[in-house]
């Protein structure tokens, strides 16, 4: 098969990222890098399997890049389109601000009171307290149906004959659910 200019570049740019990734896979191996987080960590568990990754390190190379491609290019362009939509209605970024302000900003100023903590208050960030955040919550919600960064689903085998409404599917056919078409379908 003939490459393209382009396609050589994309070859070569994936080469020198496996290779990257490669060369911190045996890093670890040797002892040179160690986990941060007590072995419990992606590429730990990848190494200690035994049933299909153990002693494969391309297939562990393929499903860091997954995790590493599938996590960050859908949380940035996600934070991108909430931030762009919340900046163009002012109601909606007041409401998100007061969000900020109930459940983060108020409850770490009154534990800076009586715990003397010091700091910014984004400190006072916690797990908990995104959660409490529900106005938040569905805003990103209602971000994630406007612009989904994922358009597409991946492809699925259909195992047995079933019927989705008008839809008639078979065992053995391909779909692709179409996530972008869905959230858009006032249907
Ligand atoms: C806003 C954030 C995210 C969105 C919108 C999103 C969306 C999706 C979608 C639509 C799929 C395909 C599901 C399917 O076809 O069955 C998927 C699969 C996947 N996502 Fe995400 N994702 C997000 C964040 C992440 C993060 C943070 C990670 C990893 C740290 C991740 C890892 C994966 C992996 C590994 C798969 C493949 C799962 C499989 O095939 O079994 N995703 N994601």
């Amino acid at each position: 098969m003939k490459l393209t200019t382009y396609d050589k570049r994309v070859n070569f740019n994936c080469k020198a990222l496996r290779a990257f990734v490669r060369n911190y896979i045996n890093a670890r191996k040797s002892g040179a890098n160690k986990s941060q987080v007590g072995d419990s960590d992606l590429l730990s568990i990848l190494l200690s399997d035994t049933t299909v990754f153990g002693g494969n390190d391309e297939l562990i190379i393929d499903q860091l890049l997954d995790f590493f491609l599938a996590g960050t290019a859908t949380v940035s362009l996600n934070s991108q389109n909430l931030l762009h939509r919340s900046a163009l209605d002012k109601t909606h970024l007041a409401k998100l601000r007061q969000d900020i302000e109930t459940h983060i900003k108020q409850p770490y100023r009154e534990e800076k009171t009586t715990e003397g903590k010091h700091g910014d208050c984004f400190e006072g960030i916690t797990y908990d307290r995104l959660f409490e955040m529900e106005y938040f919550g569905r805003y990103m919600q209602e971000v994630l149906r406007i612009c989904p960064p994922a358009a597409l689903s991946s492809m699925w085998t259909i195992k047995n004959d079933f019927k989705l409404q008008s839809i008639s599917l078979s065992a053995g056919d391909v779909v692709c659910p179409n996530i972008w078409d869905l959230h858009h379908n006032p249907e």
